[in-house]
C-alpha cells in the first residue's frame, strides 16, 4: 500500500533554534508508530542541520536553480543536501507572492528534480471562484512540468493549495474535501497530456490549506488523496501529532 504523504511546512517560524528543536524532537519520538506515513518537516534553511533526518524525512522551502555562483542570499542544492535535506517545496504561493514567476518555478523545479530531490510543486488558484476548473492551476503545473523529463515523474509531488484557503489570509477556510476531490481529477488529466498515463496515475496529489486535526479526516478520505500539506497546524506538535495519528487510522 502506499503511504500518506505529510508535509509541515514551517515557514518562517519559529523564532530561534532551540524551539524548533523541541517542537522537531516531539513529533520525532511520535513518529516511530506511525509506519503508513511518510512525514516530512521543512524548516527555516538555517535549522536544516540541526534537525536530524530519520524517521521524519527533512524538506526545504525554496532552493536555487544554480550549483554555486555570486547569488547572493540563495542556497544550492549540495549545500541543502548536506544540511539533511531530502525533499524540495517549489511554487509555494507566498514565494509566488513576493515576485517568483512560472518561468523561476520552472527552473526551480527542473533543477531540484535533477539534483536528486523529491519535489513538491505547489498550485493554487488565488481567489474562490465558480469556475470549476481554475486554468491557473492547469497553466502553472503544464509551466513546470513542460520539458521535463518524465523520468523524474516518480519524485514529484503536487500540492494543491487554494491560495484562498491558506490560514495566512484573512478569513481563509479549508477547502472542501469533494473540491479536493475534482480538483485531483483535474491535475491529473492536465499531468496525463503531458507525462501520460502511467505518470498520471502514480503522481501523489495531496491537499494544502488550513489542515487541522479537525478536518484533516475529510482529507484523506478522499478517493485519490495522498495526503496533506501542513502549514500553521505543523508547529503545534501536539496538533500535529493528532493529524499523523487520524492518518495512520486511516
Ligand atoms: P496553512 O498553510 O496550513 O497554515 O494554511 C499551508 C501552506 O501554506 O503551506
Amino acid at each position: 500500500m502506499r503511504k500518506t504523504i505529510i508535509v509541515a511546512n514551517w515557514k518562517m517560524f519559529p523564532s530561534n533554534l532551540k524551539e524548533a528543536r523541541g517542537i522537531f524532537e516531539k513529533i520525532k519520538k511520535e513518529s516511530k508508530k506511525y509506519d503508513s506515513i511518510d512525514t516530512v518537516i521543512a524548516p527555516p534553511h538555517i535549522f536544516l542541520p540541526a534537525l536530524e533526518e530519520g524517521k521524519i524525512k527533512l524538506g526545504a522551502q525554496d532552493i536555487f536553480y544554480k550549483d554555486e555562483g555570486p547569488f547572493t542570499g540563495e542556497i544550492s542544492a549540495n549545500m541543502l543536501k548536506s544540511s539533511g535535506a531530502s525533499y524540495i517545496l517549489v511554487g509555494h504561493s507566498e514565494r509566488r507572492e513576493l515576485g517568483e514567476t512560472d518561468e523561476i518555478v520552472r527552473k526551480k523545479f527542473q533543477h531540484a528534480l535533477s539534483r536528486g530531490f523529491r519535489v513538491v510543486l505547489c498550485v493554487g488558484e488565488k481567489e474562490k471562484s465558480d469556475d470549476a476548473f481554475p486554468v491557473i492551476v492547469k497553466n502553472e503545473i503544464i509551466s513546470a512540468i513542460k520539458g521535463t523529463p518524465r523520468k523524474f515523474a516518480s519524485r514529484v509531488i503536487i500540492a494543491y493549495e487554494p491560495v484562498w484557503a491558506i490560514s495566512s489570509h484573512s478569513g481563509a477556510r479549508a477547502d472542501t474535501p469533494q473540491n479536493f476531490f475534482e480538483m485531483s481529477i483535474f491535475i491529473r488529466r492536465t499531468i496525463l497530456d503531458i507525462w501520460g498515463k502511467s505518470a498520471a496515475l502514480r503522481i501523489p496529489v495531496i491537499y494544502g490549506g488550513s489542515v487541522n486535526s479537525k478536518n484533516a479526516k475529510g482529507f484523506f478520505e478522499v478517493k485519490g488523496s495522498s495526503g496533506v500539506l501542513v502549514g500553521k497546524a505543523s508547529l503545534n506538535p501536539s496538533e500535529f501529532i493528532k493529524i499523523l495519528d487520524i492518518a495512520n487510522k486511516k
